[in-house]
């Protein structure tokens, strides 16, 4: 066992996700609107997009945080309840990013969690729509945590930052300008951390800011998630290239398809799977300083890195 690995508590890390994930379908149905109330066909297609399906690796990495800085998997009843509406709430806006992603003006997809994706099922009116009403409901969800107001107002600045046209959006924009370039690692790398690491990397430290976690932990969340909101993306690229259509539940090799710039295109297979290494060593390694509590987030490094889909 390495210096990493004995510092943490052993987990059974296979339930741990189960139940996290479990948790946080159930948060999800009860945030988003009945199928049978107006406008239906519009929450028909919101609940169309969030549930049945997706990893739910964001939500994980809230729950995992929120552990790491309580230093238990038991917390308070009301934090317990504020981590769940944090995790729906990045689960959320991840839903709501995918079907503005798979628009046709976007990335052009039919093949989203192996269906159809939104506008395929409903029509691109809808989907957009769908995309613009889940956005909100996210923040209603932050807003009404059960903890101190100064940590729902961190938490709602954090996520509106990470999320708007200097992070997850300003990424996409990026994306869409990129096609057809070819990009140095540096401008790929700020394309990357902006699209998708933004989102993961507040899923994280909102975790934190609902448990409370001192700043030293903070910080050692934030080291974590810089490396780990990467090496999302950087395995996303890897996956568009190795991975088949029935694995994924999206349309494989569509990178290349669209000619996108992306770490395989720029650095090939070889050199994207050594740094996904990297990242992830990077990312244990933050975890050294918050002692054995960090053990899901430590798993959840390597899951992110090892995934098949
Ligand atoms: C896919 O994210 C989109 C990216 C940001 C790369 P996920 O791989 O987390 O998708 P789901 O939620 O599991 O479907
Ligand atoms: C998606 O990146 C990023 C966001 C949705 C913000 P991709 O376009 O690579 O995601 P997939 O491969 O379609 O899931
Ligand atoms: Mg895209
Ligand atoms: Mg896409
Ligand atoms: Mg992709």
């Amino acid at each position: 066992m390495n210096q990493q690995a004995s510092a943490l508590k052993p987990i059974d890390f296979q339930a741990w996700l189960d139940s996290r994930v479990q948790q946080v379908e159930d948060a999800l149905e009860q945030a988003l609107p009945a199928p049978d109330t107006l406008p239906g066909r519009l929450h028909e297609a919101m609940r169309y997009a969030v549930l049945g399906g997706g990893k739910r690796i964001r939500a994980a990495l809230v729950y995992a945080a929120g552990e790491a800085a309580l230093q238990s998997t038991d917390a308070a009843a009301a934090q317990q309840i504020a981590l769940d509406h944090a995790a729906a709430a990045v689960e959320l806006v991840h839903a709501y990013s995918l079907v503005h992603d798979d628009l046709p003006c976007m990335d052009d997809d039919t093949l989203r969690r192996g269906r159809p994706t939104v506008h395929v099922q409903f029509d691109e009116a809808t989907a957009m729509l769908a995309g613009d009403a889940l956005q909100p409901l996210a923040f209603e969800s932050l807003a009404s945590m059960p903890v101190a107001p100064a940590l729902v107002v961190q938490a709602i600045q954090l996520l509106a930052s990470a999320i708007g046209s200097q992070g997850m959006v300003g990424g996409q924009a990026i994306d869409c300008d990129s096609v057809g370039c070819v990009l140095e690692q540096a401008e790929l790398q700020q394309m990357h951390r902006m699209k998708t690491g933004a989102l993961l990397e507040a899923s994280i430290l909102l975790g934190g800011i609902v448990a409370g976690a001192s700043s030293s932990t903070r910080e050692g969340l934030e080291k974590y998630a810089s490396a780990i909101g990467l090496a999302f993306q950087v395995a996303d690229d890897i996956l568009d290239v190795t991975a088949d259509t029935a694995t994924l539940g999206k349309t494989a090799g569509k990178d290349a398809l669209e000619n996108k710039p992306t770490y395989v295109s720029t650095l090939g297979l070889d050199g994207s799977r050594s740094l996904l290494q990297e990242l992830r060593d990077e990312a244990r390694t933050a975890l050294l300083p918050l002692g054995p509590s960090a053990a899901s987030l430590a798993c959840l490094a390597d899951f992110i890195v090892g995934r098949d889909r």
